[in-house]
Order: structure tokens, then sequence, then C-alpha cells
């Protein structure tokens, strides 16, 4: 279901999920709004209708009580920027400020409440212990529109349980994230190649195993690229490595090779003495790391051998940076592959999809726009487990 489908929402409450969980510095500034941006379409739909917009979203991880320094009200403060209205805010989720805040609310104006996670019913592990969180949320509106395509793959209050207590129906954004998303894992026009990073190959083990299945060619960059060297038999001195996963690698590379997937490992890395922008650092060959080193981005020759790899594909996903982007020595390795996917979104028409907050932020930090590429995803680990082919509970209760 759709908004359209929630029928005349003129003069009702109407509770959206979106995901406004932002990078911020240590002086609470946004420095990816991406998010909001993504979320300012529907929000601004929904007034536009007349609905008095209740906007609910986490973000960080608190413990399940109020913390300042995961409080949403700076991006409350760059919604109404985005939004060009005024957003209120509730200092709290379901207490007295807001429902005073709903109260106050007229035909078309927007409420942002606080920090959905300040409250442990919000992500409790069973449905019992979220009910009586639910049920608060549930009676602050009239209907629900769940945007928030970045939580989808959680099972959480506000995400999931909620759709049993309201009319619910999915926003624009979450119909256009599963759009482009569908188009990648039902028959997507080849090459397709995936391009990996970030730090943990445990974090995208469902992912690889599903591709070795569907891509043509899989770039491996990253903290992970490590435990793939060493599943070669290279040494990695001190770069991360998860000991754990070295023969789960192992079978991935056999596995590739039987099913003619082409796995792409960097040839060249940038080694440094320590995590450290002033480290001393060198450009080594992938498979002779010294042992006092660690790799912190592909090294050059690797940046251009993944470019020549992305060169003729016709569809793109990429999730996770090459390197310590943050630091102006290890950048130049997710740079070259922002910028390839922006090449081949231009010269080959290619569908290119950026998935996960590290890689839009790095896009964004490397002045690229959003619309140089098909799609720059708001989810992170919910574009992952699409791919994996996984059932995102935010999902299936849209549609049961
Ligand atoms: C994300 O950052 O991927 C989403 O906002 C979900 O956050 P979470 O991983 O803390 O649930």
């Amino acid at each position: 279901k759709t908004i359209a489908d929630l029928g005349d929402l003129s003069g009702r409450r109407v509770l959206v999920r979106s995901d406004l969980n932002v990078p911020l510095d240590d002086d609470g500034t946004i420095t990816d709004d991406g998010r909001v941006r993504a979320s300012v379409p529907t929000i601004a739909d929904l007034a536009s209708r007349g609905a008095r917009v209740i906007v609910m979203a986490h973000l960080g991880r608190p413990k399940g009580e109020p913390d300042p320094q995961f409080s949403l009200r700076p991006v409350a403060t760059r919604l109404e920027e985005l939004l060009g209205q005024p957003v209120a805010f509730a200092t709290d989720t379901v207490g007295e400020s807001a429902r005073a805040g709903v109260d106050a609310l007229e035909d078309g104006q927007v409420l942002l409440l606080e920090n959905l996670r300040f409250n442990a019913g919000e992500t409790a592990k069973t449905a019992a212990d979220r009910r009586a969180f639910t049920e608060q949320l549930a009676s602050l509106a009239d209907a629900y529109v769940s945007d928030g395509f970045g939580v989808v793959h959680r099972e959480q209050a506000s995400v999931f349980d909620i759709t049993e207590h309201l009319p619910s129906a999915a926003g624009g954004l979450v119909e256009s994230e599963v759009k482009v998303l569908r188009r990648l894992t039902e028959d997507p026009e080849r090459p397709y190649a995936v391009v990996l990073g970030g730090a943990k190959v445990s974090d995208k083990l469902g992912v690889i195993e599903n591709l070795l299945g569907k891509a043509d060619r899989l770039l491996i960059g990253g903290g992970m690229v490590f435990t793939f060297l060493k599943a070669q038999g290279h040494e990695v001195g001190k770069s991360l490595l998860e000991e754990d996963q070295v023969d789960v690698v192992r079978g991935y590379l056999k596995t590739a090779e039987e099913t003619g997937v082409e796995i792409v490992l960097p040839t060249d890395i940038v080694a440094a003495t320590e995590f450290s922008a002033d480290a001393d650092h060198d450009v080594v060959a992938a498979d002779e790391i010294p042992a006092d080193r660690l790799g912190l981005d592909i090294g050059p020759d690797a940046a251009r051998l993944f470019a020549e790899k992305l060169g003729d594909a016709k569809t793109v996903f990429w999730n996770g940076p090459m390197g310590a982007f943050e630091m102006e020595p290890y950048a130049a390795g997710t740079e070259a592959v922002a910028r390839a996917l922006v090449d081949i979104t231009a010269n080959n028409h290619a569908l290119t999809v950026v998935g996960g907050g590290d890689s839009a932020a790095a896009v964004r930090q490397f002045g690229h726009s959003d619309d140089e590429f098909g799609h720059i995803s708001t989810g992170g680990g919910a574009s992952l487990e699409f791919l994996e082919g996984a059932t995102l509970p935010g999902l299936q209760v849209l549609e049961d």
C-alpha cells in the first residue's frame, strides 16, 4: 500500500517512520545530511495533503534511556531548513511533550519526536516486550507511513509492530528504494559488478554468498580485504583480520572459481605504521605487507585495476569504502571507485547503486552530487539484506 491508499489525510494525525540516523561530529553538527534530505519528500507530501505529521526516528544506539549525545534536536533544525517550514520538537517520544506537541499540531504542520531508542520498548527482543511502547506510539496517530528504508531490516516497534495498530502504507522513499534494488536482484543487466568494502567480512557473509551465484565480478577492498588476502596464503601484518572467517573466505574463493564469478582483489595496498593520518605510509604489494604495518587503503595500481573492471559494467552495486577515507592519505582508493561509478553512469548508462552510510558520505565528501549516480540508497544494512534475498520484516508487514 502507498500513501494514496490511506485516503483523505486532511486533518488526520499521521506517524511517519523516517531514517534520520545521520553522522554527527563532536559539536553535534551533521556531517552528512543525505538521510534527512531523502526523508523530506514524503514528509512534505503528507503535509501538503493536510495531514498532521508526526515524524519518528532513531539516532545511534543509545541504551534504551535518554542520552543527550543521541538527541535528535540538531536533526529537527536541519529538517526544518530542508522542508522550508517549521518543525516542532518533542523532548520525549510518547510522554507529555509528545502528547502536547501532537495536540498542538494543525493541518499541514510537522512535529519530530525525540529519539525512539530512548525507550527500551523500541528495540526489545520480543513483541511482548515491545507491546506497551508500540501501543503508546500508535495512540498518538490515526495512520502510519513507513518511510525509513534504512531500518526496514529491523524488527522494532516503530518499524514492525506498529502496523498492527494503525492503517499503514509505504512512503515514497521505501517505494523507490525497493524499486531500484529489485532491478539488482531480478535479472540485472550484465556485466553486473559488485564492489564491497568496509571493515568486516563477517557483516557481508550473506551478501557474498548470494552474489557468488548472481554477480559477474566481485571487487573487494576495505578492511575486509585482509581476510581474503590471508585466505590466499599471504601475510597481512597488523592489518584488520578476522581469523575465524579465513576458512569461510577460502570457501568463497573456491565457489567463485567453480561458478565462474571473478573475485578481484587489490594488487597493492597503502600500508601505514599506525591508524593515523600522520603515520608513515607507503604503497606495498598486496602479498608483501610488512609485519609492522597495517593496510589502510587499496593502492594506486589496484585503483586502476578496479576502475578497469568496472569500465564495461552495466549494473554496479557498491557498499563500503575501500579504505579509511576520512583520513586524506587513505582516501584515494574510495575516491577512484566513486569516480569510476560516475563515469560508467554517464558513459555506459549503467545502473549504479551506492548503498550504506559510509559510502554515501564518501561520495559526497569527494564533491559528487547524488544525481551523478543511478541511486544512492539510504540503507546500509537494509540494502545488503535486500541483496541477500532476506525477508525484511519492515517490508513484509507492509505486504501482509
Ligand atoms: C543504519 O544506520 O543502517 C540504520 O539507521 C539502522 O541503524 P541500526 O543499525 O542502529 O539499527
